[in-house]
């Protein structure tokens, strides 16, 4: 039985401009306390804590590393029952690096945590939604007039999710339905309609909607595991519905703490300053050396190291975008002028071996692209003055070892 089925008091509506967080009643937590906020709430309700959060995957995935939180769930969902039991949460580190070029704007990470709750045909979806709104005002002290929520507007196959859209309208938030609310892993197995709640980021009073405009933040996705995606296309029913939802750490914890970026939170200040007194960067690259040396010390404190293929070629290639911004403005910059608490408290915040050999892998690494950086010189020395035809990159490439972000970078074409 649902401990707290319903709102006990209705949510604050007011239209002044102020920030996110609302100080006068919420001191402002740091990380620890948002994360530990988030599984009390979840345990007072019956929640199981699952155990694990490691970037790799169980055996036999094909998927190099986690990328949601309901990634290392996916095989009960689709029993539609878990060992565990039916109300279970986690916090689950993931990576992402499809798209790294993006790193260093407001809201991505390569790495970040992902806090999941389940209902494994136990509670409803919509009691989700309405613990997910509290959770987030009395819990968190977002304010309600600062939140607009999307949800699965319908399309030729599965009809629109009108019990989200009323519950929503009872709670009082704003919704604005699209065809976008579908939740899959793949292009088969486990999917559903899904309920995403955004937050206002901007300086003024919010506008638009969160399709229309990009200041909205996507925070909490809740979703309602319905159908099974088979291998012809069609959808079948679940044996049982699963309730799956995943909200961003470092998102909630920006937000909570009234930051404008992931990068401003009591996690990412320490970073910041100390690489930024180090190593004089724009902020832009500054948040991207920032991000993928944590990353790196989180892949390396999971066991992964550097290699060229396969998981070992992300922290290689983070490594050396990293080493390729420091060495733009000046090549006596090092890996081990990172400094130590940066290494140690990252990777007690996630619970890793603090024995993790961080400094020898950066070391190591650092003198092997030194090397090639050398060799790249003196081998596109021959091609200075003309541009790179794709020829030259893949004899570069296959005969000297030369990437065609190296080439490029190092390449005078005039
Ligand atoms: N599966 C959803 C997501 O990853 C909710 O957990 O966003």
């Amino acid at each position: 039985m649902d401990t707290k089925p319903t709102l006990d008091r209705e949510p604050r509506h007011t239209n002044e401009d102020t920030p996110i967080r609302d100080s006068t009643t919420f001191p402002g937590p740091d990380t620890e306390q948002v994360l530990g906020r988030f599984l009390d709430f979840y345990r007072e309700r019956g929640h199981q804590p699952l155990p694990g959060g490691s970037l790799l995957p169980p055996p036999g995935d094909p998927v190099l590393f986690t990328t949601s939180g309901v990634h290392p769930m996916v095989r009960h969902l689709d029993r539609g029952e878990h060992p565990l039991g039916s109300r279970l949460t986690n916090v689950q580190r993931c990576l992402r690096t499809k798209d790294l070029d993006e790193v260093g704007d407001d809201w991505h990470l390569t790495l970040f945590e992902m806090l999941g709750s389940w209902s494994f045909g136990d509670y409803s979806h919509p009691q989700s939604l309405r613990w997910g709104y509290r959770l987030l005002t009395d819990g968190f002290g977002l304010r309600p007039d600062r939140l607009h929520v999307t949800v699965f507007g319908g399309n030729g196959e599965v009809r629109p999710d009108t019990e989200s859209l009323r519950t929503w309208g009872e709670i009082g938030l704003p919704v604005e339905p699209s065809d976008e609310n579908w939740w899959s892993l793949g292009p088969t197995g486990p999917c559903g309609t899904d309920s995403e709640i955004h937050v206002w980021s901007g300086d003024g009073p919010p506008t638009g909607t969160p399709h229309s405009d990009p200041r909205w933040v996507e925070l909490w996705n809740h979703v309602e595991m319905r159908y099974r995606r088979l291998g012809d296309g069609r959808l079948e029913p679940l044996p049982r519905r699963v309730v799956d939802t995943g909200m961003g750490l470092d998102r909630l914890v920006a937000l909570v703490q009234g930051g404008r970026s992931v990068y401003d939170t009591d996690r990412f200040r320490p970073w910041r300053r100390l690489l930024g007194e180090r190593w004089q960067l724009d902020e832009q690259l500054l948040r991207m050396v920032c991000d993928h040396l944590r990353s790196t010390v989180v892949l390396l404190g999971d066991g992964v190291r550097p290699g060229n293929t396969g998981r070992g070629y992300v922290p290689r290639r983070l490594i050396r975008r990293v080493l390729t911004t420091l060495w733009r403005d000046d090549d006596s910059r090092s890996l081990s002028e990172l400094p130590d608490e940066l290494v140690t408290g990252t990777l007690r915040h996630f619970r890793l071996p603090l024995d993790t050999p961080v400094r020898q892998v950066l070391r190591d690494e650092q003198r092997r692209f030194g090397d090639l950086v050398r060799r790249g010189r003196r081998v596109l020395g021959r091609y200075r003055g003309r541009p790179l035809t794709d020829g030259d990159l893949h004899y570069l490439h296959d005969t000297h070892g030369l990437p065609g972000d190296l080439v490029r970078e190092l390449h005078v074409p005039g």
